[in-house]
């Protein structure tokens, strides 16, 4: 178990490049889930990879366990990474698999088949063990990929969007199994991924990136009741954040509403706040009604529960509940 700490970390690939992590600071507890997120080449791999040893920084100090590890290869950083592209020993069973880590460091055999047993169990693995990976599913393919970080027992576990390679349901169910793995394991883990609804069923706290700089740290429900910027704003939520500019909701400042605090409601009053019904998207449980607002290029998503008899071309009045906006 150990914390992992990063201190003004910047990192750019080559000389005249925008630096790919510009002064990355941030504490990580001993045991907590961790969850990097942020749009495409955002810095988020590369943050990862620092901890793992696989890049160096330009400046700054990585520490593990309260060791300063900035400089020290990946193997002598007690740390597993498992990646979106895993690649399994193809002509090796599921437990050689899991073995041959092990078995490379001159573990004792008991021991190999202890701590084999016991990730296989908690992985569900255990009937598929003398399978070659072509005869497993993605699923069990990606069960075995973590099993074999599993195995090392390291004191931080470091995920690079592990699940993307996933079915929609697939990836439901595994993340459901990585979540209770870090119940279980009380493990360190940082983990990144581009999908913001993943961080926000994972995380216990979220760290939103983009141009390689970090926006915002938050527990989830903090992040998404005070974004700190309209970048998370827009960036978490699915929809996210309706953003009204300035002159529209107030004079001066931009406001964000999430889409269950705003009522649609049918009127043409042109002293009210009209908008014109674009599209609509039943969910079953809600229904997403996109607006257009009058005189404007600017949209707006309400979330309504359950269905309306709202449709397209439809004159409505945007009725935000102030109470619940965010001023920028
Ligand atoms: N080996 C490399 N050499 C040069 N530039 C790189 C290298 N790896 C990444 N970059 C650049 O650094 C920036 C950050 O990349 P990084 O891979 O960390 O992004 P990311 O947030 O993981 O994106 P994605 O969600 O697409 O995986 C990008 O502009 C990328 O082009
Ligand atoms: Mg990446």
């Amino acid at each position: 178990m150990a914390e992992v700490a990063l201190e003004n970390v910047s990192k750019t690939y080559s000389k005249g490049d925008r630096p790919a992590v510009s002064d990355f600071t941030l504490n990580i507890s001993d045991g907590e889930f961790l969850v990097l997120v942020g749009p495409s080449g955002c810095g988020k791999s590369t943050t990862l990879r620092m901890v793992a040893g696989l890049e160096i920084p330009s400046s700054g100090r990585i520490s593990i366990g309260g060791r300063d590890v900035t400089r020290l290869p990946p193997k002598d950083r007690d740390i597993a990474m498992v990646f979106q592209n895993y690649a399994l020993y193809p002509h090796m069973t599921v437990k050689e698999n899991l073995s041959f880590a092990l078995k490379l460091r001159k573990t004792p055999k008991d021991e190999i088949e202890r701590r084999v047993e016991t990730a296989a169990r908690a992985l569900g693995l255990g009937e598929y063990m003398k399978r070659l990976p072509k005869a497993l599913s993605g699923g069990q393919r990606q069960r075995v990929a973590l099993g074999r970080a599993i195995v090392r027992e390291p004191s931080v576990f470091l995920f690079d969007e592990p699940l993307s390679n996933l079915d929609a349901k697939m990836r439901v169910e595994m993340r459901a199994e990585i979540i209770r793995l870090h119940n279980r394991l009380g493990a360190t883990m940082i983990y990144v991924t581009h999908d913001q609804t993943e961080a926000m069923t994972m995380g216990e706290r979220i760290v939103v990136m983009d141009g390689g700089r970090i926006q915002q740290v938050a527990p989830p429900l903090e992040l998404y009741e005070r974004p700190a910027n309209t970048f998370v704003a827009g960036f978490i939520g699915t929809p996210p954040m309706n953003l009204f500019p300035p002159g529209t909701l107030s004079p001066t400042s931009v406001i964000g509403l999430r889409p269950e605090h705003i009522r649609l409601e049918r009127s043409s009053d042109s002293s009210r706040l009209l908008a014109t019904v674009d599209f609509i998207e039943p969910l079953g449980s809600e229904t997403l009604v996109h607006a257009v607002l009058a005189k404007t290029p600017f949209r707006a998503v309400a979330r309504i529960p359950g269905f309306t008899d709202l449709r397209h071309g439809d004159a409505v009045a945007v009725i935000p509940d102030m109470s619940r906006c965010t001023e920028f």
